[in-house]
């Protein structure tokens, strides 16, 4: 019977192995480019996100992506909550009310429409995924909500040692920023593209659905006290900003995360030190019988 702990610590630790080793949700580069590790304002145990990146994304987002990928678990509302993009309650109703909700059922018992509020999810592109699919071809703009989240790849060995001492944790938006930026021509030899394939470097298979969303000067950037746009209006920064506005998404409390685990480690400094003391305090009388201190 004693045994049975320790065979079930066993057990249990050979299954936490068996599953990092196979990562089934792994969008490994099979085959393909390892997406490059990009610097992000939120990596690392200080870090946040860059207000001004998560407006940028969201436009590009509004602008461009949501013509056909929902963000289903997303209220207005939570765009203007802390650590967000912390647009102004008066900015969020503003945008609200440009959407068109389906309400309902009125007192006559029928369906109808008014505009949004931002307590209302964003809505989304397609009433259901057969529609959606319907229009893609056969393929599926998956939801935004979480995407940032459950695409990742596998960075293989040492690099997933090293990442437990550097932390890294952005392979969700290195990978989507990579897909964005890795359009290209498919390299001699590679079987012709059907009608609705896309070749992308980054994407497992290479084979794609979604056609190149992003091209350079396509979205609008609010402009500086000059004139100017403040960062580039090119695909690779469109691509920065949306990835980073969809990890916000997937995670909205990253920064209070990141806050209370800083806020965390005093505390297991002191509590550390409490037991050393306590442990040496109760065994110093136990081995011989000697008088306690
Ligand atoms: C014309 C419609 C359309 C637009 C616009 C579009 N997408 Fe997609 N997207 C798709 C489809 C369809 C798929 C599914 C592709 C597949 O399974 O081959 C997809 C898949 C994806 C994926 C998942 C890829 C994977 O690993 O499975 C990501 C990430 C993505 N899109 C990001 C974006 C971003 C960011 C934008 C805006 C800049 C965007 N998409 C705009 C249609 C679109």
């Amino acid at each position: 019977m004693s045994r049975t702990p320790f065979r079930l610590a066993l057990t249990g630790l050979a299954a936490g192995l068996s599953l990092a080793m196979s990562q089934p949700a792994a969008r490994a580069a099979e085959g393909g480019v390892k997406p490059p590790a990009l610097n992000w304002s939120f990596s690392g145990p200080l870090g946040k996100f860059d207000r001004a990146q998560l407006q940028r994304g969201f436009k590009v987002f509004k602008e461009v992506c949501s013509s056909c990928h929902g963000a289903s678990l997303i209220a207005f509302r939570n765009l203007s909550e802390p650590g967000g993009p912390e647009f102004t309650p008066g900015q969020v109703a503003a945008l609200a009310a440009t959407y068109q909700i389906k309400d309902g059922p009125n007192d006559q018992g029928e369906m109808f429409e008014r505009p949004g509020r931002p307590a209302d999810r964003f809505p989304s592109p397609f009433p259901n995924e057969q529609a959606a699919r319907a229009a893609q071809g056969g393929a599926y703009p998956p939801d935004f909500s979480v995407l940032a989240k459950a695409r990742t790849y596998v960075r293989g060995f040492p690099a997933f040692v090293f990442d437990i001492f550097t932390q890294y944790q952005e392979q969700g938006p290195d990978y989507i920023h990579a897909l964005m930026v890795g359009y290209k021509d498919p390299p001699a030899g590679f079987p012709a593209l059907l009608p609705g394939q896309n070749y992308n470097e980054y994407m497992p298979g290479h084979l794609i659905a979604m056609p190149k969303p992003l091209s350079d000067g396509q979205v609008e950037y609010p402009k500086g006290p000059d004139g100017k746009a403040q960062v580039p209006e090119t695909v690779d920064q469109y691509a920065r900003d949306v990835a980073a506005f969809m990890v916000w998404m997937a995670e909205p409390h990253l920064e209070q995360r990141k806050r209370i685990a800083l806020w965390f480690m005093p505390f297991l400094v002191i509590l550390a030190f409490l037991l050393y003391f306590s442990k040496k305090k109760i065994w110093s009388r136990m081995p011989d019988g000697s008088p306690a201190h």
